[in-house]
């Protein structure tokens, strides 16, 4: 089929792109290419690409044309920039979740809109089902549920063939380096302070970027529309736990943590349950165990990917965000 992916130049867009192209698709990438929007992150890969905002209809309607369905990871993704100016999240999961259901309701194409556990907030004890009520706690998260909404409403009321698929913790190669896992692998590897947020005990459900795109590969060919599906990974852990195994991967040793002031609102814990999706023949391939070294190895062999980011303005952005300096 020709497909849409929508920031398909991102960390988990472009594992997507990668399992529909080798599924055979003809792939077309709309992507905005925001700080962590990459074309490095497609390098050798046979897709057409638009360069333009989902909040844009004329690069929407460009990029929309001829293909059969619609798959959305477009979004500003990281939590503390969120708290930190708001104003992005609001234009692209509001806006642009708009500006892409108009158009899908035009064309008549399935869609599929990629979303998070984030939605659901901070649970205690047990995992979140699709019928959580949703409680998000971030503008980040606020504003993914608000297109979560937008998209129920549009097939409610227009009867759009959509499903949603809400991932929880991803990692794995090319994740920007703001988030935990690739932030800590890049500074234990040059020797700098590992910042952990309050009393590092929070927890995160963790999966592969690579299964979470099957996830949504499973929800795009056999989902109901209108039906929610959790693709949550198989390993839950404290930060502190992730930060001291990745120290043992690096060969450094806990001198090198910094416990830092905690994020505003930071959510306890995450926890999903994938029973629905399961039930569609998903299973996660990779334990944490196996993925964690393996995108440890990852980041130490590929410095031409990173060392582009880790020496421009993501400097000024880590300075600003942690009162820290970079080696
Ligand atoms: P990312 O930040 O690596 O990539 C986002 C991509 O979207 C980038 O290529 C960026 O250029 C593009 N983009 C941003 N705004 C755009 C706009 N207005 N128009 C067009 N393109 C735009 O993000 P990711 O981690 O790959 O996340 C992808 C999706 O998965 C997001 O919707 C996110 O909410 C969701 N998700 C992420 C995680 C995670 O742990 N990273 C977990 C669950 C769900
Ligand atoms: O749960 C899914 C979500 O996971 C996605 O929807 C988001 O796009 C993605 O960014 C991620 O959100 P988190 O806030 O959980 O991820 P982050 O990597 O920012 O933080 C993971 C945990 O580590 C969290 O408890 C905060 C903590 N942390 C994070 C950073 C960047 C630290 O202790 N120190 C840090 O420097």
């Amino acid at each position: 089929m020709k497909l849409l992916v929508c920031g398909g130049a991102g960390f988990i867009g472009s594992a997507f792109v990668r399992v529909r192209l080798a599924a055979g698709d003809e792939v077309v990438v709309l992507d905005k290419l925001t700080y962590a929007g990459r074309r490095e992150n497609l390098q050798d890969l046979e897709i057409e690409f638009v360069h333009g905002a989902i909040e844009d209809p004329d690069a929407v309607a460009r990029a929309i044309a001829g293909c059969e369905a619609v798959v959305n990871f477009a979004a500003e993704t990281h939590v503390d920039r969120s708290i930190a100016e708001p104003d992005a999240f609001v234009r692209t999961h509001a806006q642009g979740t708009y500006v892409l259901l108009e158009a899908v309701r035009s064309a008549g194409v399935r869609y599929v809109q990629v979303s998070t556990d984030e939605v659901y907030g901070s649970i205690e004890e047990g995992s979140f089902t699709e019928s959580s009520p949703l409680a998000p706690s971030s503008p980040y998260s606020a504003t993914k549920a608000g297109a979560d909404l937008l998209v129920a409403g549009y097939v409610h009321t227009y009867g759009l063939e959509a499903c949603i698929c809400r991932g929880s913790n991803n990692y794995g190669p090319r994740q920007y380096p703001e988030k935990l896992i690739p932030l800590m692998i890049l500074n234990a590897l040059h020797g700098d302070p590992l910042p952990v947020y309050g009393d590092g005990k929070n927890v995160r459900n963790w999966i592969h970027a690579e299964d979470f795109a099957r996830a949504i590969d499973t929800v795009l060919l056999k989902g109901t529309p209108g039906e929610v599906y959790n693709a949550g990974g198989p390993d839950e852990l404290e930060n502190l736990d992730v930060v001291t195994r990745i120290l043992e991967l690096t060969g450094q040793d806990e001198s090198l943590i910094r416990y830092v002031t905690d994020r505003k609102g930071h959510d306890r814990r995450y926890s999903l349950s994938s029973d629905k999706v399961r039930s569609l023949g998903w299973e996660p391939n990779w334990l944490f165990a196996e993925g964690l070294p393996a995108t440890v190895d990852w980041y130490r062999d590929n410095e031409w990917w990173w060392e582009p980011i880790r020496s421009g303005e993501y400097r000024q952005y880590y300075e600003q965000q942690y009162g820290l300096k970079l080696g």
